[in-house]
């Protein structure tokens, strides 16, 4: 795994080993703030693999062996993000008996917010008539839920707000070049949310560890669209403002550094994988969960997986999927759960969590 901090005064940087020490004393700073309720919110329309060879150069055979999709969601005409994001919101609060005007703080994750300007968030909050809640939104692609997460615990533990809502909502249809097989086999539309609240009631959030390395930005990307290259005639006639991504090479970053990054948070923590009853990963490509069960030496029947049905959601895969093993019964008292991402940037995070 690259190096998880920047450089220090002199402007050397530091090795993982000056790091570890620091880290794991930070792994203790955490005030108590527990999971109140939470939910998932997928599109109607299913696309499946049977429609993508019809429109691309693939096959059935080709998606299900390279990545192990079977179908993903797609929004309607005119359904966006912040729809998602509230509709999975509203669920979310209701499970916890939490008034949306009671409602302190929304944290929305999405690398495919309505519109650059304003915040994403901003429309969750008026579609739940949140009227108390500062809104705001994080990019941090397929890790932006658990960057999110992270962010609003550090703001929980600090007294900033007593609880939130926190939710990963992509429309990644909108970005999608159904051109391009590489890439539209791959993706889905989806949002998943969690309230938290402040203390030591419901499943705990426990630790987060997270890094990003900005030199690997051009392996998942929008080109054009931002400052670098705004929008024009000439960007969109050239697919500019689609998802480009060199797959190969965010696998091999993807199988190499979500093992090291759980066995490290666990290590900090004081435990180890098989203290673990459920992993929740970020949801890319079946092979990669494969390879990682494998590393860290644990039954695939221990990881939450939803790409089969719903492929890669971004911000959202995280969030539906413990939402799903919740509504299964896959979740006890007392049992630790390692949510793991890794995406764009690139960023890469993890959250343990104590039922
Ligand atoms: N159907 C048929 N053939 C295809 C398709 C397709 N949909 N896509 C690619 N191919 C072809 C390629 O052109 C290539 O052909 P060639 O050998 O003639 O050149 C061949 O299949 C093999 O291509 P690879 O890229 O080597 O295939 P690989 O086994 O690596 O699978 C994949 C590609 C599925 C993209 C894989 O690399 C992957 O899952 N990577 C990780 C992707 C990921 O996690 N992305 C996250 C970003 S998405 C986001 O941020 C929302």
């Amino acid at each position: 795994m690259p190096s998880t901090a920047g450089s220090d005064r002199s402007g050397s940087r530091p090795s993982r080993s000056d790091l570890r020490p620091q880290r794991r004393e930070r792994a203790r700073r955490w005030a108590p703030v527990g999971i109140r309720g939470m939910a998932g919110y997928v599109p109607e329309h299913v696309l499946d693999n049977a429609e993508l060879e019809r429109r691309v150069e693939t096959s059935d055979e080709w998606i299900l062996t390279r990545t192990g999709i079977r179908e993903r969601r797609i929004a309607a005409a005119g359904e966006c993000t912040s729809d998602l994001a509230a509709r999975a919101g509203a669920q979310a609060l209701r499970a916890a008996e939490l008034d949306p005007v009671d409602l302190e703080l929304i944290v929305l994750a999405s690398a495919t917010g309505d519109s650059p300007v304003p915040a994403s968030a901003c429309h969750v909050q008026r579609k739940l008539a949140a009227t108390s809640a500062t809104a705001f939104d994080v990019g941090a692609g397929c890790s932006g839920f658990v960057m999110a997460l992270m962010a609003a615990h550090g703001l929980l533990s600090a007294g900033a707000f007593q609880n939130a809502l926190v939710v990963g909502a992509e429309v990644l249809s909108s970005i999608t070049d159904y051109d391009a097989r590489e890439t539209c086999v791959l993706l889905g539309d989806g949002a998943g949310a969690v309230v938290l609240r402040a203390g030591d009631e419901g499943p705990q959030l426990v630790d987060h560890l997270s890094g990003s390395d900005g030199t690997l930005a051009d392996l998942i990307r929008v080109r054009c669209g931002g400052s670098l290259e705004p929008a024009s005639h000439e960007t969109v006639e050239r697919h500019g403002h689609f998802l480009e991504m060199r797959g190969r090479e965010v696998f091999r970053f993807a199988v190499r550094t979500v093992p090291e990054l759980v066995r490290e948070l666990l290590a900090r923590n004081g435990c180890s994988t098989q203290d673990v009853a459920l992993f929740v990963p970020h949801q890319a490509n079946l092979r990669i969960l494969e390879s990682v069960a494998e590393s860290l030496d644990v039954e695939l029947s221990r990881f939450a997986i939803n790409l089969d049905r719903l492929g890669n959601t971004s911000a959202a895969s995280i969030p539906l999927a413990l939402a799903e093993a919740q509504a299964a019964g896959r979740l006890a008292a007392g049992d630790r759960v390692v949510l793991v991402a890794f995406g764009a940037g690139m960023c890469w995070g993890a959250t343990l969590l104590q039922w």
